[in-house]
């Protein structure tokens, strides 16, 4: 394989851009074209979509993957050369609450996070697009090892304020109807799964988007809406009385530690660190 072609297609595919992939392995710009070109005539397939931004096809992500598997494992046998890069798929919610610690343990490496849904991330490792994840598909994925972490618990919150505006006659399914809700993104079940269960069935709820776990304890602290957020970031707004829980009854989402098995080496000591981290904050 021509792994020259292959790094300025992996920096088109980063950068999104000729110039600034041309710029980032310091050659020239046609210099740039000529590799992908070339490439793209011997597997005889387009792999960049030219645009602004440039995206990659199918065939050229693939090949993308098996660069940076090798270079993975390069690193992983000489570990002088460039560090390697760690890609890893992480839930928002997991990234806010416990795992940062984790990663900063590790030294030597460069981490690449893909921040999606617990209930989506095992999907990257499906597709081989990461080195592991951390999910609520317990798995096993084909060729992977995983590890229970524990349960993130989430509760459902208002502000004092906002409950006395739309729960004055209790929390049911008319009022759940009618009050604005949050919800993270389309994949967010969580409001949905709770609200279903308050109500004894299905409810459609109308909600605000708000794709940031700091942004959606802000909203509920603000009035914006109710919403279930986890437990350690609203432990000290509920006993300062800032925010009510609007019931009894957690939501508990089981998550779990996936990553490739041929990856061991250069994942190294990560996985232990992610099972520490997750010790000191998920419930068992
Ligand atoms: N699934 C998302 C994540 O952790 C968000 C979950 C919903 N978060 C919330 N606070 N309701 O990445």
């Amino acid at each position: 394989l021509d792994y020259p072609a292959l790094e300025a297609l992996a920096a088109v595919a980063d950068t999104g851009s000729f110039e600034i992939a041309a710029a980032r392995i310091g050659v020239s710009q046609p210099a740039i074209s000529q590799r992908i070109r070339s490439l793209e005539e011997r597997m005889g397939a387009v792999l960049v979509i030219r645009g602004a931004p440039c995206r990659v096809t199918e065939e050229g992500a693939r090949l993308i993957r098996h660069l940076r598997e090798v270079a993975l494992m390069e690193a992983a046998l000489s570990p002088t050369n460039a560090p390697p890069v760690l890609r890893i798929a992480v839930n928002a919610d997991s990234l806010a609450t416990w795992v940062l610690p984790a990663l900063a343990e590790i030294e030597g490496a460069l981490f690449d996070l893909v921040i999606d849904d617990q209930d989506h991330s095992a999907d990257w490792l499906r597709r081989g697009d990461v080195v592991a994840a951390i999910t609520s598909d317990p798995g096993p994925v084909a060729g992977c090892d995983t590890v229970a972490l524990g349960r993130l618990r989430y509760i459902a919150t208002a502000s004092p304020d906002f409950i006395a505006r739309h729960f004055r006659k209790g929390i049911n399914s008319e009022s759940l109807r009618a009050a604005p809700a949050l919800q993270f993104n389309a994949k967010d079940r969580l409001q949905d799964a709770w609200a279903a269960q308050i109500a004894g069935g299905p409810i459609s709820l109308r909600a605000h988007r708000i794709a940031s776990t700091e942004g959606f304890v802000e909203a509920t602290l603000r009035g914006m809406g109710w919403g279930l957020n986890p437990e350690v970031l609203v432990r000290a707004h509920l006993a300062s009385g800032a925010l009510e829980a609007l019931g009894p009854a957690p939501i508990d989402v089981p998550l779990h530690w996936q990553s490739q098995r041929r990856m061991k080496a250069p994942l190294g000591s990560l996985g232990r660190a992610v099972r520490r981290a997750a010790k000191g904050v998920l419930l068992d």
